[in-house]
């Protein structure tokens, strides 16, 4: 947000840029603390296109089936094996602090009974009943934080200005009072949201369409934060939002805002897709994670369960082992800190949040001498992460008038190294201290 007097420089400036509106700085920072914290969130998109398996709303957007044909798929949702706590268990086994559910796609198809649509799960599918309000309170019931993922366009909707790919209905400039229409429509969704479901976290997405003054962001954010200041709001509102979702895409060097987060599939696609075998590997995306987190981001990790509400068992498979991970490397992992540019070591790191221990982050199979360079601090003591071995290191070339730090070797002995990834803790004598100066006196 505009003016985070509290924050650093190079970021108050690109986020002055990034958002729109004046908030008070110390009170956006304290409603992002938990966020900030969570690390993991786990994304879910579900929705009528899980009956056939195919994109979600693109299909039928792209023209690869027809619009009749895709609704049609509404006859096959049945939520049938819907069992929201099993839900809301798996995602608290993965580590997650935070889940994000699609309580309406592009497609316009809302989980929930809207009195603003008949398009609706409970009145037009055999699911027959609200699907978020349970999944809510199952997460409450674990302690996990609400999202409510909302598209602001929708391609159903016949006062909407688009529908495919290749047709529109109308330009705003021709017709305002229907566009007006359309306007009240998708607020007064907005506000049934947070009046029944009391999200912790609205997610939009679809904004690219139009403006922000055609959407009336500022509104929009205003109408939110009336019914829960605390709300987070992702950055897809043209400019009103509260943090960055850079979607499939981590980042290659930090990214210059406060707050981040990667919004990325398991497989190729969001929604179920029973073709899509392309799972990643739980190394994989334990690797993902750890990039994310050391860039300062938050992971949001996506899965599709089918028409039943059964979740794919790669996805399950996935959680488990992501989540025997964060487990065991809690304390690397939650309200810790982005870590040391690369130049200092060679991989991810964190920052314990007092800045007295730093994690480092080596590639499961990496043992043997690990460098740091340019630590300015004592090491007092090196633990593997999980497994509590201590481990020994050796300061090399430093002399004792100069200023420059020696070089740092640890000494990782294969035995203790993680099937995915092992993390060293390493405690300092004090906040970590960087030497990024030429050398000399
Ligand atoms: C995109 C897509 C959408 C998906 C979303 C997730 O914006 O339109 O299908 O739900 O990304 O981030």
């Amino acid at each position: 947000m505009l003016k985070h007097g509290l924050l650093a420089c190079a970021v108050c400036l690109v986020s002055a840029t990034l958002f729109a509106q004046s908030i008070d700085p110390a009170q956006i920072k304290n409603k992002m603390q938990w966020f900030s914290d969570a690390k993991l969130g786990i994304f879910i998109h579900w929705g009528v296109y899980s009956v056939g398996g195919i994109d979600e709303s693109w299909s039928f957007y792209n023209k690869k089936i027809s619009y009749v044909d895709y609704m049609a798929q509404k006859k096959g949702f049945t939520a049938a094996k819907y069992n929201p706590q099993a839900w809301a268990d798996l995602i608290k086994e993965s580590g997650a602090r935070y889940a994000v559910l699609t309580t309406k796609h592009h497609d316009g198809v809302a989980l929930w009974d809207t009195k603003w649509s008949d398009l609706n799960v409970v009145k037009q599918t055999p699911a027959a009943r609200d699907l978020v309000a349970p999944f809510f309170a199952a997460l409450r019931k674990d302690s996990i934080r609400c999202g409510a993922y909302f598209s602001l366009l929708d391609w159903s909707n016949p006062d909407y200005t688009g529908f495919t790919k290749d047709s529109s209905r109308y330009k705003i400039s021709d017709d305002y009072p229907r566009w007006n229409k359309y306007r009240r429509f998708f607020q007064g969704q907005i506000q049934e949201l947070m009046v029944n479901y009391h999200p912790d976290l609205i997610w939009f997405d679809g904004d690219w369409e139009h403006n922000a003054e055609e959407w009336e962001s500022g509104h929009v954010r205003d109408l939110i934060l009336s019914y829960n200041p605390n709300a987070i709001i992702n950055g897809r509102l043209q400019g009103y939002g509260d943090y960055q979702t850079p979607e499939q895409n981590i980042p290659v060097s930090r990214p210059p805002y406060p707050w981040w987060e990667l919004c990325q599939t398991t497989n190729l696609n969001w929604g179920y897709h029973p073709d899509d075998t392309n799972f990643k590997t739980p190394g994989e995306v334990i690797s993902i994670f750890a990039d994310v987190i050391y860039n300062g981001g938050n992971l949001l990790l996506d899965i599709g369960p089918k028409e039943d509400g059964t979740i794919p068992t790669e996805e399950v498979h996935l959680l488990k082992e992501l989540g025997k991970w964060t487990r065991a490397h809690q304390e690397a992992i939650f309200g810790t800190l982005g870590g040391i540019p690369q130049g200092h070591f060679f991989g991810p790191s964190t920052i314990s949040a007092d800045s007295i221990t730093l994690y480092l982050f080596l590639p499961a199979t990496t043992y043997g001498q690990v460098l740091i360079k340019g630590l300015s601090n004592a090491i007092q003591d090196i633990t593997v992460v999980g497994n509590g071995t201590h481990l020994k290191h050796k300061v090399v070339g430093k002399i004792s008038w100069s200023k420059v730090p020696g070089l740092v070797y640890i000494e990782v002995p294969q035995k203790v190294t993680d099937e995915y990834m092992t993390v060293l803790a390493l405690k300092l004598d004090g906040p970590v201290k960087l030497y990024r100066g030429q050398g000399g006196l």
